[in-house]
């Protein structure tokens, strides 16, 4: 089965069916079926995220952090273990119940959650916000609501770091997704407030372009 066989199968289908993001749920579906593979689906936490977390010695006793767009939680499960209080969310059931029983005992608050619709009591409450890939999985007509939506999440003093692919402003958008984040993307989630503190572009030994970046909330906590 090709990794990203049924990604673009099903991804292709849902704007067909005025639902951009129904088609994470077949995916996930079909993956506990044993009918498809979801391509994102790694043990380790994203090298990015453990790279930027280990350089800052980060720790997290006593702080709120939240992982928008979960999956199975393996970068919920890093940042948890760093001690944060975690809560990580995704807006499909099978991923949430999967990661639930993928992490036995763990402390990770796994949510189902739609990242344009979060809860309430969410508004700026994180002091530490992680989106990596989430945003590059989403058609560009709630991309931009999505990244402000992301920015709101953090609370004052907090940090979001958005790890996404990466591509030039003047390359075509991919039929299918993901479609990598330009430079303009990542600088729209200084909106709502956050200050960019630090934006990598980086690339890999096969050439995949990535971007780390990283936005406070006014001062850092
Ligand atoms: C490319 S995957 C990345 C998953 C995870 N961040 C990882 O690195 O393993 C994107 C994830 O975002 C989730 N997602 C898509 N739209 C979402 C939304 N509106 N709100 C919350 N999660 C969403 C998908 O179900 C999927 O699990």
């Amino acid at each position: 089965m090709a990794e990203d066989e049924a990604t673009g199968r099903l991804a292709a289908a849902s704007p067909a069916v005025g639902d951009p993001t129904g088609w994470f749920e077949r995916l996930y579906t079909e993956a506990e079926r044993g009918e498809a593979v979801v391509p994102w689906d790694r043990d380790a936490p994203h090298g990015l995220l453990v790279e930027w977390t280990t350089e800052r010695c980060l720790t997290g006793a006593g702080r709120r952090a939240v992982v928008v767009g979960c999956g199975y939680g393996r970068d919920a499960e890093h940042i948890a273990g760093l001690g944060f209080e975690t809560a990580a969310f995704d807006i499909s059931p099978t991923a949430v119940a999967a990661a639930r029983d993928r992490h036995p005992g763990s402390t990770v608050d796994y949510r189902v959650a739609d990242v344009l619709d979060p809860p309430p009591a969410w508004r700026r409450s994180f002091d530490l916000v992680v989106e990596s890939m989430t945003v590059q999985a989403l058609p560009a007509e709630i991309r931009a609501a999505a990244i402000g939506a992301v920015g709101e999440l953090v609370a004052p003093g907090g940090t979001l770091l958005v790890i996404a692919a990466g591509r030039a402003d003047e390359e075509p958008t991919p039929v299918a997704p993901p479609w990598p984040l330009t430079r303009v993307e990542i600088d729209a989630f200084a909106g709502a407030g956050l200050v960019p503190v630090l934006v990598e572009g980086i690339q890999d030994q096969s050439g995949v372009r990535r971007w780390r970046a990283e936005f406070h909330r006014g001062p850092i906590r």
